[in-house]
């Protein structure tokens, strides 16, 4: 890639979209630990969204005949303080990812490399989807206060998601 810049931000995305991964599949493992299969199936489909991001960036680095490079993932959070607080993270976690990628098509604009700023539109719009679906999920979970048949009624329904690759990708 001639633009060394915005080589190493995009490198640096990658690297943020496979630590999101990591972050969700840690998510789901204190799902699972607190017994919640359906909130851990959910995390585990997210991670791996995550990971199909991840390989979007690590696929168009190539086509544009730059070099991927690959650096440490930063150890995720292990515990949180109940289903809402996780949640809420997901949220907080997504509102990062959503401004670091705000920032990339700043940077891409700034540099004037138009293909690059039209590779991120997808992610521009795929962020107000993933804010969008764990919007959904918190306003249940605000609802629910964590008790009663209404946990065992959402656990069921997120037990149901699961990947499908954006056919558009
Ligand atoms: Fe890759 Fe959930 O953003």
């Amino acid at each position: 890639m001639s633009n060394k810049v915005l080589e190493k931000a995009l490198n640096e995305q990658l690297n943020a979209e496979l630590y999101s991964a990591y972050l969700y599949l840690s998510m789901s493992a204190y799902f699972s630990d607190i017994g919640l299969s359906g909130f851990a199936n959910w995390m585990r489909v997210q991670a791996q969204e995550e990971q199909f991001h991840a390989m979007k960036f690590y696929d168009y680095i190539n086509e544009r005949g730059g070099r991927v490079i690959l650096t440490a993932i930063d150890a995720p959070q292990t515990e949180w303080a109940s289903p809402l607080a996780c949640a809420e993270a997901v949220l907080e976690h997504e509102k990062k990812v959503t401004s670091l990628v705000n920032n990339l098509v700043d940077l891409a604009i700034q540099e004037k490399d138009h293909a690059t700023n039209i590779f991120l539109q997808w992610f521009v719009t795929e962020q107000v989807e993933e804010e969008d679906n764990v919007n959904e999920v918190l306003n249940k979970l605000r609802l629910l206060k964590g008790e009663g048949n209404g946990m065992f009624i959402l656990d069921k329904e997120l037990g149901t998601r699961v990947f499908t690759p954006p056919t558009a990708a």
